[in-house]
């Protein structure tokens, strides 16, 4: 394997790419970064700050103020930092701010990254991409489910709706949208595990990889 080789995984959430994500990097003895949560880390030092997280000026100073530790903040999941990662994600300055750690992390050593927009702005060249998707009503079940796990009370009508807010924010937004670069490969998980689902991606990453 090259040290350029960048495997780009992008798709909705709760559609099991950060899972896939993460074996295939240990798989292919890649390093891996989940970029959702750089904007994760940005919507909660917005709102540490008391602003609001689609105030463009406070969240692109949060953006250029970003280090390391924020990353490893245990409070970056759950329905508020889901919507402040969306609406920051938004923002134009907030992603460019983003997008050379996010190209620097790919080149050092080759990457596997996850995120909405790998495929078609951070690495339009990555050798292979990903389009991870899965129903909606699945992605809200394994949301809940996940959420149950971890002891947080939730609701599924109420995952399933801010499944759907979030999906539609961050597909209808003018700065890099979610969508399917025109050579990614999609691969469905709705009647997928995690197992079937890892077998199913690393088939078609050495495929492309010629082996
Ligand atoms: O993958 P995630 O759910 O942790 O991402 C959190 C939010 O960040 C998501 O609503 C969209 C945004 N995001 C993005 O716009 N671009 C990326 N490369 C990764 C995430």
């Amino acid at each position: 394997m090259t040290g350029t080789t960048v495997v780009a995984v992008d798709g909705p959430a709760a559609a099991g790419k950060g899972t896939l994500a993460r074996r295939l990097a240990a798989a292919l003895g890649l390093p891996y970064l989940d970029t959702g949560l750089l904007y994760r880390a940005v919507g909660r030092r917005v709102l540490d700050a008391g602003a609001d997280p689609r105030d463009a000026v406070a969240a692109e100073a949060a953006a250029r103020a970003l280090t390391p530790a924020d990353l490893e903040r245990g409070d970056l999941r759950g329905p508020m930092a889901d919507m402040a990662a969306s609406a920051v994600a938004a923002i134009p300055a907030v992603r460019a701010a983003l997008l050379d750690f996010q190209r620097d992390f790919g080149r050092a050593h080759g990457a596997v990254l996850d995120g909405r927009d790998i495929g078609t702005v951070v690495f339009p060249d990555a050798r292979v991409k990903l389009f991870v998707t899965a129903s909606v009503e699945e992605r809200a079940r394994r949301r809940f489910l996940e959420l149950q796990a971890r002891g947080v009370a939730a609701d599924l009508m109420q995952v399933t709706s801010e499944i759907r807010d979030r999906d539609a924010q961050d597909a209808n937004r003018p700065v890099a949208p979610l969508r399917p670069a025109e050579d990614a490969i999609l691969l469905d998980t709705s009647t997928l595990d995690a197992e079937a689902a890892f077998a199913a991606g690393l088939a078609i990453v050495k495929d492309r990889l010629g082996g």
